[in-house]
């Protein structure tokens, strides 16, 4: 146990950096907090008991199968499948020879298989937002869950479902999910749920809920073996969400994943209103198993389990990683079989968990078509809370062909150009001058800042060109293909110069160096990136190293000056985003291996830009709704999410603050002009829902559904430039009802390859729920009385065009 001297001197040293002190009470402490008072949980739970699977509506053979098997289990066999144990993967449980259950395999995720090699890094999730394109959502995750497959693992941790939703712009790993917004973050869940499963890997939706800061998110490492108390130490950060807002933003992309068939769901380290997320019965048995009707099992993250009875009780179907790393994270159904033979614990609440796995498996055809073996040693993070170790037992290489073109044509995508005064796309430049380390590789190999875990070195080393964040959120590159790569295969093709500078750290660009170099150059291309991870809140948006120097020093001796980002979430461009020596800005995002492949076709102008930020870019933190990241160093943290609904966009509009760029921006070299709104009110039955959902409605008849699309909107999209382009439309709605904000995205329609002149027609279902608010006192959506304003256009902020829809 800590001594108090022990336990006094962390406190001191947490002021020198919130992230040493999370890191410093992870590794140090492990013994276990108070127990908080449970009779409101055990209450909880007789309020919202665990429903019964059944199935649902399309994996009634697999729950069949599922349950027949789970009748001839044993104790021992059961408890198999639902604690985490010792094993090569970041997750492994048991097998169960006489029934030919093999031991589950599971891996991060959600962007490649983590972290071990022959396999793709692909885009992050929040790049593949920025295309806003469904077709390449299904298509990466099609491409990856194949890898998942060939690689053994049956269970990839993927994808990340709107938690963290990215409430705030610090919150260090948003880049994991795209959109902060509900709708479109639902609507890119939709497509990676399906892909994964397509696949024939499970889909693991996580994290459930209210999952919006890493400070405080699991301050100690838990172990059931020691139940003493360290003083000082912290209970996980509540995220106090109301009913309300859980419904409109929190739930909206999880039920998204659950009508698309998510087999898993992994319940989040943060408390949800003073419960902890994976022993908390209203949201897992309550939101979850009744209200979506998952018919599928309840993961925790790793280390997010904290008891052994509420959360048998309260929805928890598997308990994550259980002895895993010496039991350092909790291992509390361990001893469970005990619990069931002294009758402390009824069987069949074990085997509805079991059922539940089981059916996923069953459904996902894992048994009549194995997976290979997983061949590596991969341990977390060692017993200090490190670092990542794998270990290759053997070298097996999934790649297949065509997945690096994809990769490419998403980083191609997503690019979203943000300021053009000229500078794009290069006018057949003759020489190039390109400044900045993100330009290049990374000195320590192209895994080294991301799927390692390890981090990136700020300054002092040469961090190379950013393509993923790090964390659990990373992926393995087998190689990159860097910005400066292709920048000089595009140079040999063209027969032109490329003369590039980059050091291992921004600021000891010497200004020599620039002022002889940057004068010549037909135009200056600057790299600049800010990275984050699993773990680490931003203190501030500013851009890493000394990306601002750069761009300085690059205005001062040229007036032609393009900057390229990559950054895994806002970043503050305001001391020379008005520069008019800066002639464009472009937001490349994490692109994934193919990174300069993905970019160099846009700045040459082969492909026109058609990416759209998935964000609101304010011009400073105090643009956002306060409070964001909760930092008080208290017992039991307490995030209270009193902006209601009102994030990102919707906070912007409600107090008329003017981002830098708003929600859904994006240039083109193409122009585009909108006409001919026209909204057709055929109501068209649900055909999207894979399994139903049983969220309330008003007007329910048990034929309909709140999918059903009520009404379709079009717009004609023509292009009045001189290039081809790709426009990403908008459809936004006013819903008439106090309380609601000024306009909410419903529909995005990326209509492509508008040739110039051309007029193309986008269009946009409209579902029930769609146009539906959350009543809190009645515990059901419906549809407002009133007129809805429906607005179409390119962004949040440009909306040419408005139409009126009475229900
Ligand atoms: C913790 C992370 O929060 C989660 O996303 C991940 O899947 C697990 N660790 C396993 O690595």
């Amino acid at each position: 146990m800590l001594s108090a001297a022990v336990i006094l001197a962390l406190l001191a040293a947490s002021s020198a950096s919130a992230y040493s002190f999370e890191r410093s009470l992870d590794s140090a402490f492990s013994g276990h907090l108070f127990r908080r008072d449970i009779t409101d949980d055990l209450l909880n739970s007789t309020l919202w008991p665990a429903p019964a699977a059944n199935g649902g509506k399309a994996w009634g053979k697999a729950f069949a199968k599922a349950k027949a098997t789970v009748a001839k289990l044993t104790p021992e066999e059961l408890f198999n499948l639902t604690v985490g144990l010792d094993g090569r993967c970041v997750g492994n449980t048991a097998p169960v020879p006489r029934f030919n259950i093999p031991e589950f395999c599971f891996g991060d995720g959600p962007a490649g298989v983590r972290a071990i090699q022959g396999v793709s890094q692909f885009p992050a999730e929040l790049t593949t937002a920025a295309t806003w394109d469904r077709d390449l959502m299904y298509r990466r995750n099609k491409a990856m869950g194949q890898e998942f497959y060939d690689q053994g693992v049956h269970i990839p941790l993927a994808p990340v479902t709107g938690g963290p939703l990215g409430r705030s712009p610090l919150e260090g790993r948003a880049w994991e999910g795209g959109f902060t917004d509900p709708y479109a973050c639902g609507e890119a869940s939709y497509q990676y749920v399906t892909a994964l499963v397509d696949s024939g890997v499970a889909s693991v939706a996580k994290h459930w809920v209210g999952y919006e800061q890493e400070l405080y998110r699991n301050p100690h490492g838990l172990q059931t073996k020691n139940d003493t108390f360290p003083g000082g130490t912290q209970l996980p950060v509540s995220s106090n969400i109301d009913d309300k807002t859980m419904h409109e933003v929190y739930m909206w992309a999880f039920a998204e994943a659950v009508r698309a068939g998510t087999t898993h769901i992994m319940c989040s380290y943060n408390q949800i209103n003073n419960t902890h997320s994976c022993s908390n019965a209203k949201s897992l048995n309550g939101l979850l198993k009744t209200e979506l009707n998952f018919q599928g099992a309840i993961m925790s993250d790793w280390g997010a389990h904290w008891d052994t009875m509420l959360s048998m009780h309260n929805g928890l179907d598997m308990s994550m990683p259980g002895s895993q790393l010496d039991s350092l994270l909790g291992d509390f159904w361990g001893e469970c079989v005990e619990l069931i033979n002294n009758g402390t614990v009824r069987i069949d609440v074990v085997r509805e968990k079991v059922i539940r796995i089981l059916t996923a498996y069953y459904h996902l055809g894992q048994d009549v078509k194995p997976l290979p073996d997983f061949v590596y040693a991969v341990t977390d993070f060692n017993s200090a809370g490190t670092s990542y170790v794998d270990e290759v037992v053997s070298y097996r290489n999934v790649r297949k062909p065509g997945t690096a073109d994809l990769i490419k044509e998403i980083g191609t995508s997503s690019v979203t150009l943000l300021k053009n005064t000229g500078g794009l796309p290069l006018n057949k430049p003759q020489r190039v001058a390109v400044l900045g380390n993100d330009a290049t590789d990374n000195i320590y190999g192209s895994s080294s800042c991301g799927a390692t875990n390890s981090g990136c070195l700020l300054n002092g080393a040469l961090n190379g060109t950013l393509t993923i964040g790090f964390g659990a959120g990373s992926g393995y590159a087998p190689y990159i293909v860097t910005p400066l790569d292709a920048l000089k295969q595009r140079a040999i093709q063209d027969n032109t110069e490329i003369q590039a500078m980059v050091a291992d750290s921004n600021s000891s660009f010497a200004e020599s160096t620039i002022s002889t170099i940057v004068p010549d150059a037909d135009v200056t291309l600057v790299f600049v990136n800010r990275w984050y991870g699993k773990g680490i809140d931003a203190l501030s948006l500013d851009l890493t190293g000394d990306a601002d120097y750069l761009v300085a020093q690059a205005v001062n001796y040229s007036s032609n000056v393009v900057v390229v980002i990559h950054a895994t979430g806002v970043v503050n461009i305001e001391k020379w985003v008005d520069n008019p020596n800066v002639t464009a800005i472009v937001a490349a995002y994490l692109p994934g291996q193919e990174s300069g492949a993905g970019l160099v076709p846009v700045l040459y102008g082969d492909v026109s830009p058609s990416g759209k930020i998935p964000w609101t870019w304010g011009k400073s933190l105090d643009d956002y709704p306060p409070n964001g990241i909760v930092t008080d160093m208290v017992y039991a943290p307490q995030s209270n999410f009193t902006e209601g609904a009102f994030i990102d966009y919707r906070w912007f509009d409600k107090h008329n603050i003017t981002p830098r760029y708003e929600f859904g921006y994006g240039l083109s070299y193409a122009t585009f002009k909108y006409s001919k709104l026209t909204i057709s009110k055929t109501h068209v039955k649900d055909t999207t829902s894979i399994m139903d959902t049983a969220e309330p409605f008003v007007g329910w008849d048990g034929s309909n559904s709140l999918y059903d699309v009520l009404f379709t909107a079009s717009v004609k999209i023509t292009n009045t430039g001189n290039y081809t382009g790709s426009e990403v439309a908008q459809l936004y709605i006013s819903i008439p009802e106090e309380g609601q904000p000024i306009r909410v995205l419903r529909g995005f329609d990326k209509v492509k390859d508008i040739k110039p002149g051309e007029t193309k027609t986008a269009t946009f279902d409209i579902r029930r729920k769609d146009v539906s608010a959350w009543s809190v006192v009645d515990q059901h959506w419906y549809v407002p009385n009133g007129t809805f304003t429906i607005y179409v256009g390119a962004s949040s902020r440009n909306l040419p065009l408005s139409t009126t829809w009475t229900p």
